[in-house]
C-alpha cells in the first residue's frame, strides 16, 4: 500500500520523507487555504521534497478554465498529479490530460458509479472520501470494497487512493481490502507506530540490559 501525506506542511512532509514512508502527497483547496502559502510556490516546493505523485487541484469548475489551470499545474513539475472533481466537466478534463500523459487524481468520489466513470475516463487515481461518508453514517469502507471489486473485475489501471482518512483503522481496513494508496495527515501515519505493549516491552528490555552493566560499544 502506498502512503501519501494529505497536507501542504513542508516540515511534516520532509519529516515523513526522512522516514522513507512517503510515497506521495495530496493537497486540496482547503488544505492550501489552511497553510496560508502561495499555492503554486508551495506545490513547487513539495514536488522537490517528494519524488512521488504530488496532487494539485484545479480551482475552477468549468471545462475551459479547468483545462487552462490543469496545464499550468502540470507544468510545475513532472511528478504533479492534477486533481479534478468528479463532475462531467472534470472527467472530460481528465480524459484529455491522460491522453497527453499527465497524471490525474479524480477527487470528491462518494459512489461506486462515480468511480466507474473515473476509471473509464482513464484516471490515474480515484479518491473516495471514506471519512466524510462515515461522518454521515454511511459505509465508507464498503465503498472502497465495491470500487476495488469493480476495478478488479475489468482490470482497470486506475489506482484506488483512499482519502478523508480519519484514523489508523481506515488505513488497516483499506489495506485488507486491497486499496492501492491511502492519503492522510502525517499524524495518522505516526499513530500506526504506537502500541502500549511495544512501549512496555522496550522499557523492560532497557531496564534488564542496564542491569547487566554491559555495553555493546
Ligand atoms: O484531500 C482529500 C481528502 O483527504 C480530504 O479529507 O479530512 O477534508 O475529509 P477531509
Amino acid at each position: 500500500m502506498k502512503f501519501f501525506a494529505d497536507t501542504a506542511d513542508t516540515v511534516a512532509i520532509q519529516d515523513l520523507e526522512d522516514t522513507g514512508l512517503l510515497d506521495g502527497v495530496t493537497t486540496n483547496p482547503s488544505i492550501i487555504a489552511k497553510s496560508g502559502a502561495n499555492f503554486l510556490e508551495r506545490i513547487a516546493e513539495i514536488s522537490k521534497i517528494c519524488k512521488g505523485p504530488v496532487s494539485a487541484e484545479v480551482a475552477a469548475t468549468d471545462y475551459d478554465t479547468m483545462v487552462k489551470e490543469a496545464d499550468k499545474l502540470a507544468s510545475i513539475a513532472d511528478n504533479i498529479a492534477v486533481k479534478v472533481p468528479l463532475t462531467e466537466a472534470g472527467l472530460k478534463v481528465c480524459k484529455g490530460l491522460r491522453d497527453n500523459g499527465t497524471m490525474v487524481n479524480v477527487t470528491l468520489c462518494f459512489s461506486a458509479g462515480q468511480a466507474l466513470l473515473a476509471a473509464k475516463a482513464g484516471a490515474s487515481f480515484i479518491s473516495p472520501f471514506v471519512g466524510r461518508l462515515d461522518d454521515i453514517s454511511q459505509d465508507g469502507l464498503g465503498l472502497i470494497e465495491d470500487i476495488v471489486t469493480i476495478y478488479d473485475n475489468y482490470n482497470f489501471k486506475t489506482e484506488v487512493l483512499v482519502a478523508s482518512v480519519r484514523h489508523p483503522m481506515h488505513i488497516i481496513d483499506s489495506a485488507k481490502i486491497g486499496a492501492h494508496v491511502m492519503t492522510c495527515p502525517p499524524s495518522v501515519i505516526k499513530q500506526l507506530y504506537k502500541h502500549p505493549l511495544t512501549d512496555k516491552g522496550l522499557a523492560a528490555f532497557v531496564k534488564d540490559w542496564d542491569a547487566t552493566g554491559q555495553s555493546i560499544l
